[in-house]
């Protein structure tokens, strides 16, 4: 089994850093952060592949954001200026369409339409969906978080609302992201198919087996 100490890390040529450390996680979600401008005009639309759930009641989710420093940063504009955003998974079907939103285009160019993708709007929630997506979240932001050490930092937001395609979603809650037919992310680059293995129940200390 090949080793890196934290030492060989350090030595590591850049790129091949950045790609290792990127993979060592497994698989990210993979899904669409969309966000419009405070004058509803310029609409985004960008990849993250941090998106992380941080509780159920209240219902809230996190994701983490790069250095803003010297970078324009419209997911972080927007979420700052105006409070709401969404985030929308990525079908795998369209996972060269999701990657090119990682592009840095100017603020008055959306990615939704320099994408492929298509805006789709919730009675008065102000940020656009992504029409294409089978699973759609709008949140609100309540509270960003600075992570010191790298200059990143976590935004919190609470889920206001979700849409999700009927057929993946089981009478008990559970969603099938197989049949969802979304994507999961390795390292910068990699997109792959979801399969499910299997389905357990709630596992107690007397539920697993000797193994010697
Ligand atoms: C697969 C993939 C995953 C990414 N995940 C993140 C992430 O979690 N956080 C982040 O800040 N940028 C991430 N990015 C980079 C953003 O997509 C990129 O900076 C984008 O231009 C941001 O758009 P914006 O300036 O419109 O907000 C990722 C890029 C790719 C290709």
């Amino acid at each position: 089994m090949k080793h890196f100490s934290k030492q060989n890390i350090l030595d590591l040529e850049k790129v091949k850093r950045l790609n290792i450390m990127n993979s060592i996680t497994g698989i990210k979600p993979g899904n669409l952060i969309g966000s419009i401008d405070d004058n509803n005009e310029n609409t985004n639309l960008a990849i993250f592949s941090s998106v992380v759930h941080l509780g159920s009641h209240p219902a809230l989710l996190g994701f983490i954001l790069r250095p803003q420093i010297n970078v324009r940063r419209d997911t972080y504009n927007n979420i700052m200026s105006n409070g709401y955003y969404t985030i929308n998974h990525l079908p795998n079907d369209s996972t060269l369409n999701g990657h090119y939103t990682s592009a840095k285009f100017e603020n008055d160019e959306s990615e939704f339409k320099h994408c492929n993708f298509t805006e789709w709007y919730h009675s008065d929630f102000k940020a656009p969906f992504v029409k294409e997506s089978p699973l759609k979240i709008g949140l609100k932001f309540q509270e960003s978080i600075p992570i010191k050490i790298n200059n990143t930092i976590m935004i919190v937001g609470s889920v206001e609302h979700v849409f999700v395609e009927e057929q993946s979603i089981s009478a008990e809650g559970y969603i099938d992201l197989e049949k969802l037919n979304t994507t999961g992310i390795g390292g910068l680059n990699s997109y792959y198919n979801l399969q499910k293995i299997d389905t357990y129940p709630y596992v107690r200390r007397k539920d697993v087996p000797n193994f010697g």
